[in-house]
């Protein structure tokens, strides 16, 4: 059993009601489970596949799920950077290693059920990239027709390439992320499609297993998550998971929720920083990044009290941090994260050096997205492959060997 409560007032929705924002305040809305009727036996989490459905009891969707086995997702050891940044215990949760390659998957097989559920026929979002592209997938797997808005010129090759070959209905808009969200909102509004947007409760639904994940993965709570944030949805769907955990006694404490955004895009970051109760909106967000390019992040009010409550904190990285740290843990970890992956990263080296993270801490980074996902980055990047004649001498001198 659930329903939508407004986490400002308090207001309350049944669960099949199709609504976004409270229709009294226009404050989030999240997902709530009466706790105390649910059963949760850790035994029979155990007994199933590390995946998203393993905590199904405390997920929205009541028949069977459309899914293409997401989750279950590695969580690496930076054994090599952790050396370098003093810090032993350091984790990457790889979500580039779900089905369309970022996290998005996770609030996806949910969110898409719901749809279904809901006797939804098309569905939509706005998006920086890896949104669109699990949304395309898994109304694909669905049958659903999608539409998607993106910010033309502004989303790496791959993630576009995904979106179509999928089959949404794919259009550009001449704006930015935040443009294009509103549109979508007023589309979804008017004409009846089903937003799945992170501003959608039951998406965040989905992406909160990869806290529960990361506590079977650990045996325990790491002491922080360390997060890229973007609309704001992930960290704050994290933290609501962990708060459930812990009302049911099966976390003993909550870690530091931590938000790294880049520095020509963060709203959040100048709110913690500056103690302020809102985000102030950012009118033209930049960075190489494009997937956390946002300007005016949605999910921003929950994201606030995620990361005060939990004494985290928020921190910008710049772009060339961003990108040394994605060749870093390409080439040291081999592990292959987009750009905005490797901020979270970049963050905690960061924050070290300036000695607000303790080097004794238990940390986890979240890596949202496969490195295939922004290929022109990549190579934009990197010395381009030596080109020589097809014999064996050119490849020797070639190879100066
Ligand atoms: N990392 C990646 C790779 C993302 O694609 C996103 C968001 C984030 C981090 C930030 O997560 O928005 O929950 O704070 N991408 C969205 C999209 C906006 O449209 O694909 P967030």
């Amino acid at each position: 059993m659930h329903r939508l409560v407004c986490v400002n007032c308090g207001q309350s929705y049944p669960s099949q009601e199709i609504v976004y924002q409270c229709r009294r305040c226009q404050h989030l809305l999240a997902v709530e489970y009466s706790l105390d009727e649910i059963q949760i036996e850790t035994d029979l989490w155990n007994s199933r596949p590390l995946s998203v459905w393993r905590y199904r009891e405390l997920l929205p969707v009541k028949g069977e799920p459309v899914t293409l086995r997401e989750g279950g997702t590695p969580l690496y050891h930076l054994s090599r950077l952790g050396k370098e940044m003093g810090i032993r215990s350091l984790y990457a949760k790889h979500e580039g290693m779900n089905p369309s390659g970022s996290f998005k998957d996770r609030g996806m097989t949910v969110g898409v059920s719901m749809a279904l559920e809901l006797g939804k026929r098309t569905v939509a979002c706005a998006s920086t990239g890896n949104t669109s592209a699990s949304l395309a997938v898994y109304a694909a797997k669905a049958g659903l027709h999608a539409v998607v808005l993106l910010p033309a010129g502004k989303v790496a090759l791959g993630k576009v390439a995904q979106a179509l070959i999928h089959g949404a209905e794919a259009i550009a808009i001449r704006g930015n992320f935040d443009e294009a969200l509103e549109m979508v909102q007023e589309l979804c509004r008017s004409h009846g499609l089903y937003l799945l947007n992170s501003i959608n409760p039951y998406r965040l639904e989905g992406q909160k297993t990869i806290g529960f994940e990361v506590i079977d993965q650990l045996k325990g709570a790491p002491d922080r998550f360390v997060l890229p944030v973007g609309n704001a949805g992930n960290i704050s769907a994290i933290f609501k998971g962990l708060m459930e955990l812990k009302a049911l006694d099966l976390v003993d404490r909550i870690p530091m929720m931590t938000g790294i955004q880049a520095k020509g895009s963060q709203p959040v970051v100048r709110a913690i920083k500056g103690g302020m109760d809102t985000v102030v909106p950012e009118q033209k967000p930049e960075t190489v990044a494009t997937a956390i390019r946002i300007g005016a992040p949605v999910n921003a009010e929950k994201a606030l009290v995620a990361i005060r409550s939990t004494g985290g904190t928020a921190e910008a990285v710049t772009d060339a941090e961003i990108l040394a740290m994605q060749r870093e843990l390409a080439r040291k970890e081999g592990i292959g994260v987009e750009p905005a992956s490797a901020a979270s990263v970049a963050g905690v080296k960061k924050l070290v050096e300036n000695g607000v993270i303790d080097r004794d801490e238990c940390i986890v980074c979240v890596v949202t997205g496969h490195l295939l996902k922004d290929p022109e980055t990549v190579i934009g990047q990197c010395k381009p492959p030596t080109e020589i004649d097809a014999d064996i001498s050119s490849l020797v001198s070639a190879l100066r060997l």
